[in-house]
């Protein structure tokens, strides 16, 4: 099996995403710590893994704290005796126009979806670096995070930063072998359930001239996850995968479409000239289309 003797972490997997992703990683081979702070849930997943000829075991504390991420890893390391495979999974929504946000509603979208996963990698690359066979960190993204989304400061600003985290990951570790990617996922779960029907209902209307699926199962994510939790996946890092449905992607890394040089700086006159002689026609557009 893809992933026989190897141990995965993954975190929020109690339902959604992630759930399906600790189930389609044991049926790959690897033991699981099912992580969520839903306790019930994680016990659920973890005893259906269990009874359908999986090793995994629930693990309940929140990943948002060092603390909570450090109790997760250490869960690995009591019952399996390492950690291979980190899935930072564990995410939350708290909606609202930049200018209705609430402290609260930024701190806690932060800190479960950005020093969660930061929180979590920290703790999952001291035990691999210990044990010193290399390892492999799948951070979940959002296209929010890539491309922007009216309503989701919080959310796309956490999503955002997982994709620097990824990169800087990706950079200081690949000399111990682990390597750190992104998926930017879309499945219908509860977390999508929960958009109001009417922005869900303009994001299909725009789907409707294709009979490609877009948003399909969590199912349909768990391919992308346990492909780069394997071996085969050695020589890919740093990079940011979407996939939901039938689509699957590759994202660019961000570049510099233009540039230009003036001898001992620039000045507002020649940044009018430049704008609009040059580099107009490089502005791109923002929005969180297709
Ligand atoms: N569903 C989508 O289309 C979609 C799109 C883009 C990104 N994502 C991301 O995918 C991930 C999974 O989303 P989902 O749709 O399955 O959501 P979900 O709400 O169904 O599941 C999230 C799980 O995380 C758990 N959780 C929340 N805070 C936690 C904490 N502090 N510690 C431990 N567990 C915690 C919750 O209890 C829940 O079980 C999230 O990071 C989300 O942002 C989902």
């Amino acid at each position: 099996m893809l992933l026989s003797n190897k141990v995965a972490l993954v975190t929020g997997a109690g339902q959604g995403i992630g759930a399906t992703l600790a189930r389609a990683l044991a049926d790959a081979g690897a033991s699981v710590i099912v992580n969520d702070i839903n306790h019930g849930k994680a016990d659920e997943v973890a005893h259906a893994i269990a009874a359908a000829g999986g090793r995994a075991v629930a693990q309940h504390s929140d990943i948002s704290t060092f603390g909570g991420a450090d109790a997760a890893v250490q869960a690995a390391i009591d019952a399996y005796g390492r950690i291979d495979i980190l899935v930072n999974n564990a995410g939350i929504l708290r909606d609202r126009m930049s200018y209705n946000m609430t402290e609260s509603e930024w701190d806690q979208v932060i800190a479960v979806c950005l020093k969660g996963t930061f929180a979590c990698a920290r703790a999952a690359i001291r035990e691999m670096r210990r044990i010193g066979e290399g390892g492999r960190i799948i951070n979940i993204a959002s296209r929010s995070g890539l491309r922007g989304s009216i309503g989701q400061a919080n959310y796309a600003a956490a999503k955002a930063g997982v994709l620097g985290l990824t990169r800087t990951l990706c950079q200081e570790v690949s000399k111990f072998g682990i390597t750190v990617n992104a998926i930017s996922p879309r499945a219908v779960t509860d977390m999508t359930n929960s958009i109001p029907e009417h922005v869900r209902k303009k994001k299909d209307a725009s789907w409707a001239d294709t009979s490609v699926v877009r948003r399909g199962t969590p199912e349909q994510i768990a391919p992308a996850v346990v492909y780069l939790a394997s071996g085969e996946a050695e020589w890919i890092t740093g990079q940011v995968i979407g996939i939901g449905g039938d689509k699957l992607s590759l994202w660019s890394h961000p570049k510099e479409v233009a540039e230009a040089f003036i001898f001992g700086g620039w000045s507002v006159e020649n940044m009018r000239e430049m704008f609009r002689a040059s580099v107009a026609s490089e502005l791109q557009s923002v929005g969180n289309k297709d």
